[in-house]
């Protein structure tokens, strides 16, 4: 396992929510994160078909044209009534014609897909991957289980968090604090795992 020595990471997102929960996340370690949007990185293509796969390749992508080691994410929303969909395509299923992201719609989309369905579970996942320009990446993957409620709740959080209710909690992902959320996501699992192996000396 190799062992982040910094001092500067760079985010491979361009996704604004979640370079704030990644940089929150980091905060505590005292490490110097720089975005890929402000290096001007371009955004590779999201060609994997697991979430594992596409973290890696938007880590390495970072990595290799920055020239520092970069932390990337691929998560989503797997509804298991739904097979898993949207999966790896929950950023896509908020495409609108216009290309325009909205997640008001792609919750309406899950909604509607899950109407008639008992069953309401699914699960929150996050696959972090740390890459180095000569090419070595580490990977983990997170997971959070809950279930989605109707109407959508809470203006907090981003992208499918208001009508994600982990299980053991009432309010949705949308509601709770910034903390609270940290405190139970599968980012925070996937980073907790990832800190451990890579970020604190002597492990
Ligand atoms: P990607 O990882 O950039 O492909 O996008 C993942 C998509 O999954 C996001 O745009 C959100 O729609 C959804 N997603 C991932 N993590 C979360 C979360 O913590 N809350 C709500 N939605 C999330």
């Amino acid at each position: 396992m190799r062992k982040f020595n910094g001092p500067r990471l760079v985010i491979a997102s361009h996704n604004a929510g979640k370079v704030r929960e990644i940089d929150e996340l980091l905060a505590p370690l005292g490490v110097e994160v720089v975005s890929a949007a402000a290096l001007g990185l371009a955004e590779p293509e999201e060609t994997g078909e697991t979430f594992r796969a596409n973290a890696e390749l938007k880590a390495l992508a970072a990595a290799t044209v920055s020239g520092l080691p970069a932390l990337a994410d691929d998560s989503g929303l797997a509804v298991h009534a739904l097979g898993g969909r949207p999966g790896i395509h929950s950023a896509r299923w908020a495409e609108r014609d216009d290309g325009a992201r909205d997640f008001a719609f792609a919750m309406e989309r899950t909604e509607a897909a899950l109407s008639g369905k008992a069953d309401r579970t699914a699960h929150f996942v996050a696959a972090l991957a740390l890459a180095w320009p000569d090419g070595h990446v580490e990977c983990f993957e997170g997971r959070v289980d809950g279930t989605l409620v109707w109407p959508p709740r809470g203006g907090n959080g981003f992208g499918y968090d208001p009508m994600f209710l982990a299980l053991g909690h009432d309010l949705t992902f949308g509601e709770m604090e910034p903390a609270a959320k940290h405190a139970i996501s599968h980012r925070a699992d996937a980073f907790r795992q990832l800190v451990a192996a890579c970020f604190r000396r002597g492990r």
